[in-house]
């Protein structure tokens, strides 16, 4: 089991390829689909998802799809299960097994990640129905306050868990710690943030013997708040993001996959960008790739607006996004 995980990572963070995450769930996929005046209804949200995954040649690009509980039992309109389909392409399917967040009492602003009762038998049904990763999402916001260091301990105890669960049952876990780009602290204030986060992930997950050679990161990159005066440019934003990472992350650890978090497609993909090429200049012991939801959805969801005509040019336009993250891979 131990060898089948070490290469399903290898394959996730396979040279000029990243990952796909169209693991929204129910609420946030409809949040999305009405900001394009699209009904999101199991088939509506059916639709979309085909849309995504038979969008041809993906697979140039493409080595994992993150899929939701919902997704991964449905099937495209011939009747071909959605795992089978990606499987048949090469491309490895994956399943979000977090029950989203809810609220840390007595730590206002601050979130926790539930799921993990029950967990082993979803992890065993999944497996069954064709995954072969599986992902976990933290979120830690940051203020002139926060993160405060319970909520970073009690997220990284919970994904250390959620891996280990996921290693027994051959599973490759990722396991996300997302520090949010919400508010309007400065990058430093994200630094010291990720920096923290990391220190108690990586911690917890030694604590708990889970082995760093099966499981890929899948971090925030080192940002300015969405609403902070002074947005750093890719350069800045690669150097504190590598510095961060090479301060946290154990070099056993196979791949790093970033998250989009609200950044724009073309941003994300510069940002990628310049992380790969500072990495190519100063080294980096990890692959850097993508795990985007947003920044490869976003563009080709507007295009498509839930008409069957308009499938193609959406098609298109996720290619384009996927084509300009893959690249990016590659310092290019
Ligand atoms: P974004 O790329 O939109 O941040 O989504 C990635 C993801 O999987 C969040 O859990």
């Amino acid at each position: 089991m131990a060898s089948e995980m070490a290469a399903i990572a290898a394959q996730l963070v396979a040279p000029g390829k990243g990952l796909l995450a169209a693991d929204e769930s129910n609420r946030t996929i409809e949040k999305r689909f009405r900001s394009v005046g699209v009904e999101s209804t199991e088939a509506t949200r059916r639709d979309y998802r085909e849309l995504l995954f038979t969008a041809p040649g993906m697979e140039q690009y493409i080595s994992g799809v993150i899929l939701f509980d919902e997704t991964i039992r449905q099937a495209t309109a011939d009747g071909v299960p959605f795992p089978e389909l990606l499987a048949a392409k090469g491309v490895l399917p994956g399943i979000k097994v977090d029950k989203g967040l809810v609220d840390l009492p007595f730590f206002p602003g601050e979130r926790f990640t539930q799921g993990l009762d029950g967990l082993e038998e979803r992890l065993e049904d999944y497996r069954q129905r064709g995954a072969r990763f599986a992902k976990w999402r933290a979120v830690i916001a940051v203020s002139d306050r926060l993160p405060t260091l319970p909520a970073l301990r009690a997220n990284a105890e919970a994904l250390a868990r959620y891996a280990g669960l996921c290693q027994v049952h051959g599973l490759v876990p990722i396991v996300e710690p997302e520090v949010l780009m919400d508010g309007s602290h400065d990058i430093e204030a994200c630094f010291q943030a990720t920096e923290a986060t990391q220190h108690e992930l990586f911690e917890a997950l030694a604590r708990y013997r889970v082995a760093f050679e099966h499981l890929i990161l899948k971090p925030n990159m080192v940002l300015a708040g969405a609403d902070c005066p002074r947005q750093a440019g890719p350069e800045e934003v690669a150097e504190k993001t590598l510095q961060c990472l090479k301060r946290t992350v154990p070099a056993a650890v196979p791949g790093i996959a970033f998250l989009s978090g609200g950044q724009s497609d073309t941003t994300a993909a510069a940002n990628l960008k310049a992380i790969n090429q500072r990495a190519a200049q100063v080294g980096a012991p990890w692959p850097l790739t993508f795990s985007f939801s947003r920044a490869l959805q976003a563009g080709p969801m507007a295009i498509w607006r839930g008409q069957a005509e308009n499938r193609a040019a959406a098609q298109q336009a996720f290619l384009d996004r996927a084509r300009l993250a893959a690249a990016a891979v590659a310092g290019g």
